[in-house]
């Protein structure tokens, strides 16, 4: 049966679970996107890395597994990490799981590879300090004016979301220094990343997560993914943000993004699209394809005028086949398929707008009294409308891209993102706008 779900340019599994963007970098050209994988079935109880290669970030090709739980400190799971280059070699930095008895352990460990094909792990490896629980993981690798610096999320003794900060000299040996700042993550904070936009500002991205509970019981987790700008003290060694996190996506499919800085100098996001609830992951429709779960596409981070801003690569225009222009107020039209651009251009913010594609599979309104944006998707387990919302002052630009079966509404040049994954069939390829103003116009490109 053909898989009317497959993406084209997005990374995804041919078999198995992927979750987590790992160790991004670009090394010698090529773009190196390890992931988070259990290749044998589709559900969380082996991780390993894979890896895909691209020249573009467009065209990936798979090379199957990379860094296997295959030492005592990592043997029941590779779980997150990043990447650096020094030296001409690829530092890949990893938590290792241990499960003893249900007794975790988690050691950050280090792997190197000359020729980004074999990989090397080190010793020795770090040790949770005393005053964190072993939930301790995802290392972040940067180079600091006079230390490589790693942070780790991790949970306080008190059961609270915090941050530690480790200094290297050589990238092997790692001190542990304080938290990274007084900010507190809900219970547990996943995959930290903290970056430079510009001389002032540092942008800390973190993944707050909490485990309710009722009686002995775990209701579900909740979690996601979120920035807070602010400045890193190299002296002091503190990060001090201006507010609190801030959701850096407003979709349904977003979670534990990394980014790394390429060799055009562009700082680029990935995240897992995505972290689904439970009968969600389990009800995905490409799980009868033995696969579940992707990337998200690479998105450019900026810091303009006091606004963090997210834009698709620009390689992803390459994809573009046919144009057409639309400037009737109201249409329906047919796409050629599942895979598209849609691109709303405005003269003037204060109009509503509404747009509806694949047959209402996903639908976006605009309304400019209620200042309010409202993404819709139906829900391939309730087979229901679920919305996200977001109050928006104006409505300037929109750019949409669709793979089949992901879709990343990028709002207002990527003041807001909504990335969401969506079923239907192949043969549902119907759009349909309305309330275009006579100076708006909208261009759909047939990728
Ligand atoms: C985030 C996460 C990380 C962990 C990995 C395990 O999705 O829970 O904290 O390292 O996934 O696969």
């Amino acid at each position: 049966m053909e898989n009317p779900y497959q993406l084209i340019f997005h990374v995804e599994p041919t078999t198995g679970l992927l979750n987590d963007p790992n160790g991004l970098a670009q090394f010698n050209g090529t773009y190196y996107f390890f992931h988070q994988w259990n290749r044998f079935e589709t559900n969380h109880c082996y991780k390993e890395w894979g890896l895909f290669t691209s020249q573009d970030m467009i065209h990936w090709e798979g090379h199957g597994s990379a860094i296997l739980p295959d030492r005592t400190i990592d043997q029941n799971g590779v779980y997150s990490g990043s990447g650096i280059l020094h030296n001409g070699k690829i530092y890949l930095f990893y938590t290792g799981n241990v499960k003893n008895n249900g007794m975790r352990k988690s050691y950050q460990c280090l792997t190197i590879s000359e020729d980004g094909k074999t990989f090397v792990k080190q010793e020795p490896a770090i040790v949770t300090p005393p005053v964190f629980t072993e939930h301790h993981r995802d290392p972040k690798v940067w180079r600091g004016k006079n230390h490589w610096w790693m942070i780790v999320g991790t949970q306080t003794k008190a059961e609270v979301g915090t941050i530690a900060l480790y200094a290297s000299d050589d990238l092997v040996h790692w001190r542990y220094e304080n938290k990274l700042c007084d900010d507190t993550f809900d219970q547990m904070c996943e995959c930290p990343d903290l970056f430079p936009v510009n001389d002032d500002t540092d942008i800390l991205v973190c993944c707050p997560q909490k485990r309710p509970t009722k009686g002995n019981q775990e209701t579900a987790i909740s979690s996601y993914a979120a920035y807070i700008p602010g400045k890193f003290d190299e002296d002091t060694q503190k990060f001090v943000g201006k507010s609190n996190p801030i959701r850096l996506d407003d979709g349904f499919d977003f979670y534990a993004p990394q980014t790394f800085q390429d060799e055009l100098g562009r700082r680029i996001m990935v995240a897992w699209m995505s972290r689904m609830s439970e009968a969600e992951e389990q009800q995905c429709p490409t799980q009868q394809f033995g696969y579940v779960h992707c990337l998200t596409l690479p998105r450019v981070v900026k810091w303009q005028d006091g606004q963090l801003l997210q834009q698709p690569i620009d390689e992803v225009k390459q994809l573009r086949k046919t144009r057409t222009e639309f400037t009737a107020s109201d249409k329906t039209f047919d796409l050629v398929s599942g895979r598209f651009e849609i691109v709303l251009t405005r003269q003037r913010f204060n109009r509503d707008f509404q747009l509806s594609m694949r047959n209402d599979a996903v639908s976006l309104q605009y309304n400019h009294k209620a200042k309010m944006l409202v993404v819709s998707r139906i829900n391939w387990v309730s087979k229901k409308c679920e919305t996200k919302v977001i109050t928006l002052e104006q409505l300037s630009n929109l750019r949409i891209i669709s793979d089949s079966s992901t879709m990343e509404i990028f709002v207002n040049d990527g003041a807001s993102v909504f990335s969401l994954r969506y079923f239907t069939d192949a043969d549902q390829l119907t759009a349909q706008y309305h309330s275009l103003a006579t100076d708006d116009k909208l261009t759909y490109f047939s990728y």
